[in-house]
């Protein structure tokens, strides 16, 4: 489908989405999510895919929800609307999502990333929840993820001021995974989505199944979980595979099943 608002390609096995409105900073706007939702969905489904990449520009990822759209709005039309279960389409994604992250990723911008599986960052980034600015606060995991990925003080610091997070405080807090320099962090995003996207398929979907419901579960059952997926993974052919190879002393090649 022909999308306004974004860019994708495939590059070798990672499919890159690019937010495109530029002019508004990446603002994301209720046409802007549903094509990211459904262009999520189609690579989620593309076999030549094993890993995604949503990036902005080099001057933001993205400032936030469209602030200029939801001014109007009354409560009964954020209800009713409720524009917000669109970006729950991101946490049903089953491959890797990498989100690589430059200049403003404010507000919704900041919780888009944070539904991503990583953060990569260039060094020019602002990670930040603005939105009590505004007279409102975060809607789309902003208190909830922060505060898992980075503990309470510093999340709460960051809602309830607005205050932001260069990219090496991001980093140190556990938000980013990696920094690189602005010319090079969509490079350094993509070579890591190759990489990602190079291992055994079913072993990537169970194992990114795993880690995020580490913020789901209790730890007993958390690791129950994971065991049974970790027994499961020895029905595939990449498993025999896998271990096949690495007695065999030779790179192991993958077949996603
Ligand atoms: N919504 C709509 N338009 C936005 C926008 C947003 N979130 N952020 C920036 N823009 C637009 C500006 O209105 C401006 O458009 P015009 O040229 O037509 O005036 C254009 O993008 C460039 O922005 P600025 O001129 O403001 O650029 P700057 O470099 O001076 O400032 C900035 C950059 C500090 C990021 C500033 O734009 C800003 O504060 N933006 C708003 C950030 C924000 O509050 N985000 C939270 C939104 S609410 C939310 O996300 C709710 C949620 O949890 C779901």
């Amino acid at each position: 489908m022909p999308y306004e608002a974004i860019l994708t390609e495939v590059r070798e096995r990672v499919g890159l989405i690019r937010l495109n409105r530029p002019q508004q900073l990446n603002a994301l706007n209720a046409q802007l999510m549903e094509e990211v939702a459904t262009a999520l969905e189609e690579f989620d489904r593309d076999e030549n895919v094993g890993c995604i990449v949503i990036t902005g520009d080099e001057r933001a990822f993205a400032a936030g929800a469209d602030i200029k759209e939801m001014a109007g709005a009354s409560a009964v039309d954020m209800l009713t609307g409720d524009s917000i279960s669109r970006w729950d389409r991101i946490k049903k994604i089953k491959k890797p999502i990498v989100a690589a992250v430059s200049g403003w990723c404010l507000g919704g911008g900041c919780e888009v990333a944070m539904a991503c599986d990583i953060i990569v960052a260039s060094e020019s980034a602002q990670f930040g929840q603005p939105e009590i600015n505004l007279g409102v606060m975060p809607g789309a995991g902003g208190t909830q993820r922060l505060t898992r990925a980075i503990g309470k003080s510093k999340a709460m610091e960051m809602v309830l001021t607005g205050r932001t997070l260069s990219a090496r405080e991001a980093e140190q807090a556990g938000l980013v995974s990696r920094v690189a320099p602005v010319e090079v962090y969509l490079d350094e995003a993509l070579k890591l989505a190759g990489e990602i996207a190079s291992r055994a398929p079913i072993a990537i979907r169970l194992a990114k199944e795993a880690v995020n419901k580490a913020y789901e579960m209790p730890l007993t059952d958390g690791l129950d979980y994971e065991r049974r997926l970790f027994y499961f993974l020895f029905a595939t052919e990449d498993q025999k595979e896998g271990m096949q190879a690495f007695v065999d002393k030779r790179p192991a090649e993958w077949k996603g099943r």
